[in-house]
């Protein structure tokens, strides 16, 4: 009968049942460990990489580089957030079409060209809760700190090179294109005919110069 010819399985079919169980206590349990610690090693990871390319912030800078500090601090795009408060920069404001009694210093429409680091880890949130990252800073211009300060560049080792501060995300020389993100036709203040003159505005506006004591290769 074929009844008889399955029932033999049908019994190891049943020793198995209760065997699982068992064996899935323990198989479940290594592969929840095993998710765990794959969790906690990437998370682990990502987190490092994250703080490794935060923003630090102007007063870090200033540490070894007072008087580049000193330099920028006196500039326009230092002080470029304080140009969105009511009542400053009437006229210009009135010819860019903008009201001047308005409050633009929580406009998501004007704070990203005129704060550091904007929606970045370390960067400018709110003025109320990261104030040292309002205007434009250093790292808009030479990238975040954090990546770079005290791991390739630092005291004890001021004779880094470049080139091993760039894969660290340093950005030096900063080129036109650093500007770019800023200097184009979508600030309000300027036309769709907009040019930017790069050399002239380096001139004008990043901060002095002052020659390094080291040479740090290309
Ligand atoms: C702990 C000290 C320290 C801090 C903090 C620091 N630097 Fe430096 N930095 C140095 C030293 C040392 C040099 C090499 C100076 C020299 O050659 O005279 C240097 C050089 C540089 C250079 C020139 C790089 C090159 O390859 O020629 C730039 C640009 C620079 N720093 C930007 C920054 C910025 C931006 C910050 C803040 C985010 C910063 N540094 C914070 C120590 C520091
Ligand atoms: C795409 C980037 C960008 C955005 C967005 C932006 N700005 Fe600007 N803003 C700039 C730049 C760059 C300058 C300097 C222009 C120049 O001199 O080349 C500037 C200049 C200004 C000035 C000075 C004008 C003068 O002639 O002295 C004011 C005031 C200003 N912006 C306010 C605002 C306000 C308010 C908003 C939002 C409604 C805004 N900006 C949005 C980039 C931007
Ligand atoms: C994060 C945005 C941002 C970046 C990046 C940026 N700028 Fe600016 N820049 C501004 C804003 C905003 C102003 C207007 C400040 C104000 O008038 O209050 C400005 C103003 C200036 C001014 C002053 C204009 C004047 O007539 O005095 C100069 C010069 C300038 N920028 C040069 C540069 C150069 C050169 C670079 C690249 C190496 C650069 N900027 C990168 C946002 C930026
Ligand atoms: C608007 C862009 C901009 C900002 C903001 C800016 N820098 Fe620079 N930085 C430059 C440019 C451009 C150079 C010159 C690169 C070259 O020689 O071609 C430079 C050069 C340097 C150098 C090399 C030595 C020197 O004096 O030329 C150091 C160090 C430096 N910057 C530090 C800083 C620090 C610290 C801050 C903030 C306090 C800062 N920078 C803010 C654009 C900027």
């Amino acid at each position: 009968m074929p009844d008889d010819k399955f029932k033999p399985k049908e019994d190891l079919q049943a020793g198995l049942h209760e065997q699982i169980p068992l064996y899935g206590w323990v198989v479940a349990g290594i592969v929840v460990l095993i998710i765990a610690a794959l969790v906690y090693y990437l998370r682990g990871h990502s987190y490092e990489h994250v703080a490794q390319d935060k923003f630090v912030g102007p007063a870090k800078c200033k540490e070894c580089h007072p008087k580049q500090y000193e330099s920028w601090a006196k500039t326009r795009m230092a002080n470029s957030f304080s140009v969105l408060r009511p009542g400053e920069k009437v006229a210009e404001k009135k010819l860019a079409g903008l009201d001047p009694a308005m409050d633009y210093t929580h406009s998501e429409a004007c704070i990203p060209c005129h704060t550091t680091g904007y929606g970045l880890v370390g960067g400018f949130v709110s003025i109320e809760t990261t104030p040292n990252m309002a205007g434009v800073t250093c790292e808009s211009c030479h990238g975040p700190g954090g990546s770079y300060v005290n791991t390739v560049m630092g005291l004890d080792k001021p004779e880094f090179k470049t080139a091993d501060a760039r894969k660290a995300r340093l950005v030096y020389p900063p080129t036109e294109e650093v500007c770019r993100v800023c200097h184009n036709s979508k600030s309000p203040f300027v036309g769709v005919d907009y040019k930017f003159d790069f050399v002239e505005r380096v001139k004008l506006g990043t901060h002095e110069h002052f020659k390094l004591k080291y040479e740090h290769g290309n």
